[in-house]
């Protein structure tokens, strides 16, 4: 009692200085489908096809194929995907098109030998990438969910390649931050330089003809063409010249993987998201079970004290993540612990309203055992018969190697990174894992992409993922917690101020957004509050409850369309 009384004073008190929702556009509405994606080219290629008898999984296609067009840096061919789906039939599945580290990849690859050595060879080398899955994964979502050809949900990608388009301001803004790098490899100059030897500018055509070829390539022979035809060899001769390890048996055996969604509830609802070799789904139902004990709808949105519970939970599930996370045919995960209720009352037992955990040690869960910016990219479809897809697809950092590939048009991943490179060493997003995510050949490495669809009564009713490596965990909570908790709609939800915790640094980084007083009240629990950008990118669909059919936010952060009919 004395802690409700308690709970009700805070909140009184501080709500007076809280609320830091910003002025935020209104959500798209349409009453039969949607499709929000993070580049407008990509929306409409996904409207296309649903307007061509597509389904929700034919789009999804389409928009993939699109975005790896259209926002290159973000994802595309040569990189991977996860997709979470419900089908109005009732079948809900996840597809796993993340990509894998080839036969000769080992555990200590990367650490300098010399001093002399390089130190960014898991970011900036052939060596840095992964067997790609994103085209394997489309084809076994198209496959196995769609109503058209696979070659007709990638027809609006190979146009798009094909005839260009504009490049918008924002493209040449991340052009000309990566200019040094995408310069010096003849590959990437050739796509992303004019003929006068300058990086291509605000509204100049983006043609990318050899890239056209290979999804030509995909319209005739299928994925097969990538992974045992012409393009294959393409990818092998490159990285026989150039050093990299992925080799023709590497590309024949990458098989994508059909498998469960995680699942969790939360407040009634239920939850679909991403297993293993993601760590988001595992660490959203965690965070999820974590906050679900505590009033956040009453203590209100942006409060500190609902910030101050949110962060500490964020905290403690990413310290799980370093210890426990890891690709599961390689390391036992705790899965079912990780996600369970009763796990998460222990662990909501070490966080004080009143002042911050340093470096908490990670949990138990073993003991629960029944007998858990400018690159990646998410969207959401849904269409006329009520199917649903959530899909991340990425090449990790923004264009990643920076290597694009001579004749295909393929930027190379480097998901290599997502892996331990080094003991101790933070990779390129500042996190620390230890041996379950150390490098071994055919390997998967821990990715955070977390691809949702929360359920009402068994029907699609809120999907959500996004972009900003750990920071997709917590970006795509809050997008849920403001929906379901603090009443926004979805664009308000999407758009909201974020603040990210993830362990190690022991941060708790803020948006500039955030009241100054909140700021102070977290400070004084013991935070170490670092203001900055969100860098995460969140795209998001939601039913609405009033007018019927569907509203959708593409994050304002970014230039994405959310369009429906
Ligand atoms: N490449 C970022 C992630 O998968 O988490």
């Amino acid at each position: 009692m004395k802690l409700r009384l308690l709970i009700a004073l805070t909140a009184v008190l501080l709500l007076t200085a809280a609320c830091a929702i910003s002025a935020t556009r209104r959500p798209a509405w349409a009453p039969s489908v949607m499709v929000a994606s993070a580049d407008s080219h990509a929306t409409r290629a996904g409207l296309e096809t649903l307007r061509n008898g597509g389904n929700a999984a034919d789009a999804a296609v389409a928009v993939a194929f699109a975005l790896g067009v259209t926002e290159g840096y973000s994802s595309g061919i040569g990189g991977g995907c996860f997709v979470v789906l419900h089908m109005a039939d009732g079948r809900a599945a996840a597809i796993d098109g993340r990509e894998v580290a080839p036969e000769r990849a080992s555990r200590l690859m990367f650490v300098p030998r010399k001093t002399s050595d390089r130190t960014d060879l898991s970011l900036y080398s052939p060596l840095a990438a992964g067997v790609p899955g994103e085209v394997a994964a489309l084809e076994l979502l198209s496959r196995e969910f769609g109503n058209l050809p696979f070659a007709e949900a990638l027809a609006p990608a190979v146009a798009l390649a094909d005839t260009g388009f504009p490049i918008h301001e924002y493209y040449a803004g991340v052009i000309n931050s990566y200019a040094t790098r995408l310069g010096s490899d003849p590959g990437s100059r050739a796509v992303y330089f004019n003929d006068d030897g300058k990086p291509r500018a605000k509204g100049d055509y983006l043609v990318q003809r050899d890239l056209a070829l290979t999804l030509r390539l995909l319209q005739q022979d299928g994925a097969q063409s990538f992974y045992s035809g012409e393009t294959a060899d393409r990818i092998v001769s490159f990285m026989q010249s150039n050093g990299g390890v992925i080799s023709a048996k590497d590309l024949a055996a990458y098989a994508p993987v059909q498998l469960e969604p995680v699942r969790g509830t939360y407040r009634g609802f239920d939850i679909l998201s991403m297993p293993l070799p993601s760590s988001g789904g595992i660490h959203l139902i965690q965070l999820l079970n974590l906050l679900e004990d505590y009033p956040l709808g009453y203590l209100g949105a942006g409060s500190s004290e609902s910030l101050h519970l949110i962060a500490e939970a964020m905290t403690l599930t990413f310290a799980d993540r370093a210890e426990f996370l890891g690709d599961p045919a390689f390391t036992v995960v705790p899965v079912e612990a990780l996600i369970h209720k009763a796990y998460a009352d222990t662990l909501r037992k070490k966080i004080s309203r009143a002042s911050h955990l340093s470096n908490p040690a990670p949990g138990a869960p073993w003991e629960f055992l029944s007998g858990i910016e400018h690159h990646t990219t998410h969207f959401c479809v849904v269409d006329a018969e009520g199917n649903a897809v959530s899909l991340t697809a990425t090449v990790n950092t923004p264009f990643a190697t920076g290597i694009t590939i001579p004749g295909t048009g393929i930027l190379l991943n480097n998901e290599m990174d997502d892996f331990v490179t080094e003991p101790g060493k933070a990779n390129f997003f500042g996190l620390v894992g230890k041996a379950a995510n150390e490098i071994e050949p055919g390997k998967k490495p821990l990715s955070s992409m977390s691809p949702t669809i929360v359920l009402k009564d068994g029907n699609p009713y809120l999907l959500a993922g996004g972009a900003g490596g750990p920071r997709i965990i917590t970006a795509t909570l809050l997008a849920i917690l403001n929906a379901l908790d603090f009443g926004m709609d979805i664009q308000e939800a999407v758009d909201s101020p974020r603040i990210h915790a993830q362990w190690m640094p022991d941060r708790l980084f803020m948006e500039p957004d955030h009241v100054f007083d909140v700021q102070q009240q977290l400070a004084a629990r013991g935070q170490t509050v670092d203001i900055g950008p969100a860098k995460s990118r969140v795209q998001a669909i939601m039913a609405d409850s009033v007018r019927g059919g569907w509203t959708g936010a593409a994050d304002s952060r970014g230039i994405g369309a959310a369009i429906g009919f």
